[in-house]
């Protein structure tokens, strides 16, 4: 969703911003804009649409200095407009702020603030907070940052905020509750703000994760961060491990491609490097705990739900445990009945997303243990959970998640085996095959991107049809939602999966010639093979257009397709790791050939940090 940049030190602000807002455009925007302060001035620029826009209107309106905020909105409050583009000003046009979240009280805030004679021109939630700190600092606090705090105590909701006054030349002010902000320490007193490490990775090798509640005034070479009591917190300085190229292109036509192709060494990686059965190191709750848990709740919103629906089948066949799951914007609304010895696993890329985080709160309370498979290290997911089973997939750029999927899916596929090892649910022998199996996946999906040029060309000749239908079974109905996610995500063809076993309750009648059926039906020792085959010979005799995603060496498969994608035949649990990559693809060169902004796709963010 909305993205912050804020600079101070030595250089001219300006090009770093738009660096780093271009590092940020993944995330989503409509509108974007920038505030700098130069010789006790604020100058303010804001443009609707994309960057390209807000560079050109800073060449005919240049903005020079070394103080400085950026901000790309994506809209909540308000339509997407130059006027609730962000930075937002106090009365005089001397305060600048840049938010990312809602001030869920603004409405009241807005009503004293305009009742005591301050004028507004946005919708936006945001702007009543530099008219908060104006008003604090006209009732005489004492410096900006009382202000900032000031303000702060009143406001209810979530925010990363920039702030920069002209009556504070030299200052950057940042503040943080409930959405992600980090501090950057680059090189000759760079200090940096930004949403996330990748805006700022070419800049900075350290940085400092700015917890809920804590506010930090930056200068040129220095950081001091208090909490919003006024207490002076010394600030934890981390190192960025990422490399600078984690973040970029590296020659693919889009990040999507590239993250597709990364899926093999990704995994290889989490194989190795995993504190289960690789490292062994402690990753936050002991074996004994698992020896005795009864229940577990998955939670997830998207293709992180697909990853916990896939869990969910490995970890009840490993483990006997009862496990559930849920959409997180569903669980946090439903009266479920969770006990403290439930172990709660939230699946998340970002981190970041509002309803697996409030599900993540309301299992605390509850008294639950929560163990979060999760992509992005210090976000605050990680930060608040009991333990972390990081996916270690890199940066994933791209808005349509793929290798932290596929992440997803080997990090619970290691979590079920190791725990059916803790419980003597699978003896030693059951866990080395399936660890051996699961070792051959990454091979398995390098062969299925060596047949990418063949996936093209089914891809591109179904591409025109006005609607798609994805079936699978078992280990393969959540593989059958995320193809069809993946598809509408990024092609806007409009795609559904489904349990096969569910056709005939309705989507059924959808199948006519025009209608192209992806049915996953990859196998080896799959009891559910048989089921598929009737699925498909009932979507064959109502003139349905049958693709189908097989295992290679399937020779009868070819009688009932009108299409084949095969792939390297793996263990029926482990296959949805592979299956997934070549309906990753499919959707990819869908996509393609409707011309669509493949990594940018219209109205989707990246990290949903709102409800
Ligand atoms: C994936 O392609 C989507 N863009 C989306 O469904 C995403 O998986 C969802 O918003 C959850 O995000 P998270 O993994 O960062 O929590």
């Amino acid at each position: 969703m909305c993205g912050i940049v804020g600079y101070v030190g030595k250089k001219d602000a300006v090009p770093l911003l738009i660096e780093g807002l271009k590092r940020l455009e993944y995330r989503g925007y409509d509108s974007a804009g920038v505030a700098v302060v130069a010789d006790r001035k604020l100058g303010v620029v804001k443009t609707v649409g994309r960057l390209s826009n807000l560079e050109s209107q800073l060449l005919r309106q240049p903005l020079a200095g070394s103080v400085a905020v950026g901000h790309t909105r994506w809209a909540t409050h308000g339509a997407p407009s130059e006027v609730n583009a962000h930075p937002h000003c106090d009365c005089d046009g001397r305060i600048a702020v840049v938010h990312n979240g809602i001030i869920e009280n603004y409405h009241a805030l807005r009503a004293s603030l305009e009742a005591a004679g301050h004028t507004f021109y946005s919708q936006t939630d945001t702007e009543v907070l530099p008219h908060m700190i104006e008003a604090a600092l006209r009732d005489g606090a004492a410096c900006l940052g009382d202000a900032i705090r000031a303000a702060l105590t009143q406001a209810r909701g979530a925010y990363a905020l920039g702030i920069v006054s002209a009556d504070c030349p030299d200052v950057l002010y940042a503040a943080r509750q409930g959405s992600p902000l980090i501090i950057g320490i680059g090189e000759d007193g760079d200090r940096f703000i930004a949403s996330d490490v990748p805006a700022v990775l070419s800049r900075v090798r350290e940085v400092i994760y700015l917890n809920d509640g804590e506010y930090a005034e930056l200068r040129d070479g220095g950081v001091r961060i208090w909490n919003i009591k006024g207490d002076e917190i010394s600030p934890k300085v981390e190192r960025v491990t990422l490399s600078a190229e984690a973040a970029d292109q590296s020659g693919f036509e889009t990040y999507m491609l590239k993250e597709i192709h990364e899926q093999p060494r990704v995994l290889r990686r989490l194989l190795e490097r995993n504190p289960l059965f690789g490292g062994g190191a402690d990753f936050g709750l002991k074996p004994d705990y698992f020896r005795k848990l009864q229940r577990v709740m998955i939670v997830g919103c998207g293709t992180a739900s697909h990853a916990g629906m896939y869990g969910r089948l490995l970890l009840e066949q490993y483990t006997g445990l009862a496990v559930e799951i849920d959409l997180a914007s569903e669980f946090r609304y439903r009266d479920p009945r969770i006990d403290p010895g439930t172990l709660i696993i939230p699946v998340s890329q970002s981190g970041e997303t509002a309803d697996t985080l409030a599900s993540v709160r309301l299992a605390k309370q509850w008294g639950c243990r929560v163990l979060a498979i999760c992509n992005v290290p210090g976000s605050s997911l990680t930060r608040e959970s009991d333990a972390v089973l990081f996916t270690e997939a890199g940066p994933e750029i791209g808005v349509a998640s793929t290798k932290a999927y596929t992440a997803q899916q080997m990090a619970f596929a290691l979590l079920a085996i190791w725990i059916g090892s803790i419980r003597g649910t699978l003896g030693d022998a059951d866990v080395q095959s399936l660890l051996a199996e699961l070792a051959q996946v990454p091979d398995a999906i390098h062969y299925v991107l060596d047949r990418k040029d063949l996936i093209r060309v089914i891809a591109h000749k179904h591409c025109d049809a006005p609607s798609a239908l994805y079936l699978g079974r078992k280990f393969n109905y959540p593989t059958a939602l995320e193809g069809a996610l993946k598809n509408k995500e990024i092609s806007y063809q409009h795609a559904e999966g489904y349990a096969a076993g569910e056709m005939k309750h309705g989507p059924i009648a959808l199948i006519n010639e025009y209608v192209p059926v992806i049915c996953v039906c990859t196998k080896t020792r799959d009891e559910v093979y048989d089921k598929m085959i009737s699925n498909m010979r009932e979507v064959e005799a109502r003139q349905g257009r049958i693709i189908a995603l097989a295992s290679d060496g399937d020779t009868q498969i070819v009688r009932f397709a009108q299409d084949v994608i095969f792939v390297p035949a793996v263990r029926d649990d482990f296959s949805p790791i592979v299956n997934v990559v070549a309906l990753q693809l499919f959707a990819y060169y869908a996509a393609q050939a409707r011309g669509t902004d493949i990594d940018k796709p219209r109205n989707l963010a990246k990290s949903v940090t709102v409800e």
